[in-house]
This record gives structure tokens, sequence and C-alpha cells, in this order.
């Protein structure tokens, strides 16, 4: 056995964070924090618990990265699992989407709720657990975003208030880049995922985008510091 690895998910209650957790906890060296909103009613993602495919160390923690009285609770109960090891990897996959909207028309509420969620959540994340991801023997911030958020790939009118938002969290990871480049904050995207978020006429399935995932996550170095890569490897314009 290889030395274990420790991740931190969240928004693992569905979609790409539960698929995420699912495909780490094949592994019999990985340590999965899975943290969601409300752990009792995750029930997918407290089932992997119990399953024949998970090898891995589960915990589910709650956390709401819009608050962040539950971000440093968070931060508490995973520091006392731990037990002054480090955490490896910290994927901020926690996301929301309102109706598409355009600027002419767009509804302030869903702005400023997107943008909570999308990018002052993120923030938030990463300002909490960047002392336990200081100790990991890795040190990866994944942060997913959208290839809505690229001007250079030109999508055009539509999902302003999600596409300002995944703009916001790009230009977090920009920043932090610069300022910690150490910690090898990037951005992923998933592509088009057949989630509720993705919708059925979505071109993957979660799996396939989420094993692309792990092996982009997996392989950055510090040169991948800032950059902004897709399930593929392949670079997105910004
Ligand atoms: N699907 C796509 O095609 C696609 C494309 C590009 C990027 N993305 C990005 O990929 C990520 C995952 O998307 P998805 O498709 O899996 O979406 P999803 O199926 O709608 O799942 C969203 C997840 O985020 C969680 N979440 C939302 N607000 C939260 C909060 N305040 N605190 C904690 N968790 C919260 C949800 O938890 P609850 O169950 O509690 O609501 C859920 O687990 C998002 O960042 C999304 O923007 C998705």
């Amino acid at each position: 056995m290889s030395m274990p690895s420790t991740w931190l998910i969240t928004g693992a209650s569905r979609g790409i964070g539960l698929e995420l957790t699912k495909q780490l906890l094949a592994s019999p060296d990985a340590v999965v924090f899975a943290t969601c909103r409300s752990p009792q009613s995750a029930t997918p993602l407290l089932a992997l618990g119990d399953s024949v495919s998970t090898n891995g160390t589960l915990h589910v923690v709650r956390m709401d990265v819009t608050d962040e009285i539950s971000i440093v609770s968070a931060k508490d109960e995973v520091a006392g699992i731990l037990q002054g090891r480090g955490l490896d990897y910290l994927v901020n996959n926690a996301g929301v989407a309102p109706q598409d909207d355009r600027t002419t028309t767009l509804n302030i509420n869903d702005l400023l709720s997107t943008f909570l969620a999308n990018v002052a959540g993120p923030a938030l994340v990463m300002k909490t657990f960047i002392p336990l991801i200081e100790q990991g023997n890795r040190q990866v911030i994944a942060n997913v975003s959208s290839a809505l958020a690229s001007i250079g790939t030109d999508f055009g009118r539509e999902h302003t208030s999600y596409s300002i938002s995944k703009y916001g969290l790009n230009m977090l990871t920009y920043k932090l880049a610069k300022e910690r480049p150490d910690l090898t904050p990037f951005l992923v995207d998933p592509g088009w995922v057949k989630t509720d978020m993705g919708g059925s006429n979505a071109v993957l399935e979660a799996h396939e985008s989420v094993a692309g995932i792990i092996q982009v996550v997996k392989n950055v170095t510090t040169k991948d510091a800032g950059q902004f890569i897709d399930y593929t490897g392949q670079k997105v314009p910004w």
C-alpha cells in the first residue's frame, strides 16, 4: 500500500462531487472528507460508506460554503480527525447556477447569491483550510470552474450571472496562484456533464468527466498554479 492521500471535496452530496468521492474511494489509499450542506439527507453519499466499491476511508462532514461558521467548524472537525496530518488535495466543487439569464434582464438577487456560493464560498474555504493544506504532502487546490467563464471560448450572451461568478473564481484562483504558487491553486473545467446542473442534454456522463478530473488534479505541479485546464488536460483560454 502506498502513502495515503487526503482529499477534501465540497458539494459532495450529488453530481460531480459525489462521483469524485466515489471514484477516489475505490483506492484503499484515499482518505476523503466529503463535505455537504445536509449530511442527514445525503443518502447516496452516506451509502458510499457501505458500498462494495469503497476501499478507502470516507468521512462525511457538514459544510455550507456560504456560511463561515460552518466552514470553520468543518475545518476543526477535519483537523481533529487528521491529528497533525495535512490535507493533500482541496477540491472546491460546490456551486450553483441560476436560471439562464441575460445582462439586460438579470435578477440581481440571482447574481448575488450565485457570486456568494461560487466565489465567496471558495474564497472562505481556501482561507480557512490553507493551514491544513500547508501540512499536506501534496498541497493542491483545484477550483472547479467552467468554460462559460472563458471569454476566449466566447459562449455568447447566455448565463450571465453564472459566467460572471466563475470568472470571479478564475480571478480569485489567479490571485492565490500569485500569492501562494506552492499550493498549486488552479482551475479545472469538467466539461458539460449530465448532472442536476448540467441537465440531460449534456455530452458527458459524470463518471467520464470525473475520471479525467482526478487524473488532472493528481498530476498537476506547481508550474500549473493559476492555469485553467479541462478534464482532458487541455488548457482552456482565459
Ligand atoms: N454539470 C456541468 O455541466 C458543469 C459544467 C461546468 C462546471 N460545473 C461546475 O461543477 C461543479 C459541480 O457541479 P454539478 O454539475 O455537480 O452540480 P449539481 O449537480 O447541481 O451539484 C451541486 C453541488 O454543490 C452543492 N452546493 C451548492 N451550494 C452549496 C453550498 N452553499 N454549500 C455546500 N454545497 C453546496 C450541492 O449541494 P446540495 O445537494 O446541498 O444542494 C451539490 O452537492 C459546480 O461548481 C459547477 O459550477 C458543472
